[in-house]
């Protein structure tokens, strides 16, 4: 059986053609136990899944992202697929690593995924439990192991996803973060099949806290590098923002928006590409906006709605 699967990586074929047709392989297939479960069987899930998807790939950049992840779900149905076919299938570890700076869409693809997981039927639920170091680590003996069983408890079903995982080992020799780590490790196997855990946090920190801890590598065995937007893409991110709003950007609001961007990558370099500092901006001029349109006494639908290049001037030190 030729899988048309090419065909939907090359967009010739819709993500519900391609499903439908490897249901098609599945149920005519000689090698297929009677007794499995076809791989997706609710047409409401195929079409969830499409949706999914296609949010997924209207996100602004996040190429090497994007590809990756239909990657790992392509391989993740195959994987379904091969086992019903009576086929050798690899066990499906989804545990993973997301390295990058603040707000380059590690939590906005964490959440999608889990989505897009309980619609291929991998989890039940597919909601996001975000969390962090203080959420885990306790102050007594005991306290850790009992904070850790219920984050995975709220968890279950879904993604369970650390941000800034490195602080959990940075408390020194008498703190309980450690212990997290432990009893995160033996959450991961004895609930692999109902729970996926991502390890966020900036690029460095990771890498050296993987190095540390080499048992936890060989336990996500995907990894994934978010990196800063560019400008362009900001400005593409910051006309989505707006248009969801239903506010809209004159074109000189764009170019000192633009020039904003600019200059604070120039200033701070690193972390200048950044989705939330974005998100930030716009929600600054729209408070800007309602102040000058409060001065006028009669305004327009269209007054209402467009962002002006004076609704960005901030004084030092607000952006
Ligand atoms: N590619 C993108 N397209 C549109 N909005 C985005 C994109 N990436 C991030 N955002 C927005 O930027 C903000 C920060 O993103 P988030 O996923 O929380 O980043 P991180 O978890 O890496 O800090 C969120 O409001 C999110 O909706
Ligand atoms: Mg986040």
């Amino acid at each position: 059986m030729n899988y048309p699967f090419n065909a939907f990586r090359k967009g010739d074929i819709s993500s519900n053609e391609l499903i439908r047709q490897m249901i098609v392989f599945e149920t005519t297939s000689q090698s297929q136990s009677q007794s499995e479960k076809p791989f997706i069987s609710k047409e409401q899930d195929i079409q969830s899944l499409d949706n999914l998807l296609e949010e997924l790939n209207e996100l602004i950049g996040l190429k090497k992202v994007k590809v990756l992840v239909n990657e790992m779900i392509a391989y993740t149905e195959m994987q379904q697929i091969r086992r019903n076919a009576g086929l050798q299938s690899a066990p499906l570890v989804l545990h993973m690593i997301f390295k990058g700076n603040p707000g380059t869409g590690k939590t906005t693809i964490a959440r999608l995924l889990g989505k897009i997981f309980c619609a291929m039927g991998i989890l039940k639920k597919g909601h996001l439990i975000e969390i962090e170091r203080a959420d885990l680590v306790g102050e007594y003996i005991g306290h850790t192991a009992q904070k850790v069983k219920q984050q995975v408890k709220d968890a279950l079903g879904g993604i369970l996803f650390i941000d800034e995982a490195y602080s959990l080992a940075r408390g020194g020799e008498k703190d309980f973060g450690k212990e997290a780590i432990d009893a995160l490790v033996k959450a991961m196997e004895d609930h692999k099949d109902e729970l996926i855990l991502i390890l966020a946090g900036y690029m460095e920190e990771m890498d050296e806290f993987l190095q540390i801890n080499p048992g936890l590598q060989s336990r996500f065995p995907i990894h994934i590098d978010f990196e800063d937007y560019t400008i362009e893409e900001l400005i593409d991110i910051s006309e989505l923002m707006v248009e969801q709003k239903e506010y809209v950007l004159s074109k000189s609001a764009k170019a000192k928006l633009y020039s904003l961007l600019a200059s604070k990558k120039k200033r701070d370099g690193i972390n200048s590409g950044n989705a939330r500092l974005v998100r930030n901006l716009i929600e600054k001029a729209i408070r800007k906006q309602a102040v000058r349109l409060r001065h006028k006494s009669i305004y327009t639908r269209d007054d209402l709605m467009i962002l002006l290049r004076n609704d960005f001037d901030f004084t030092e030190g607000e952006n």
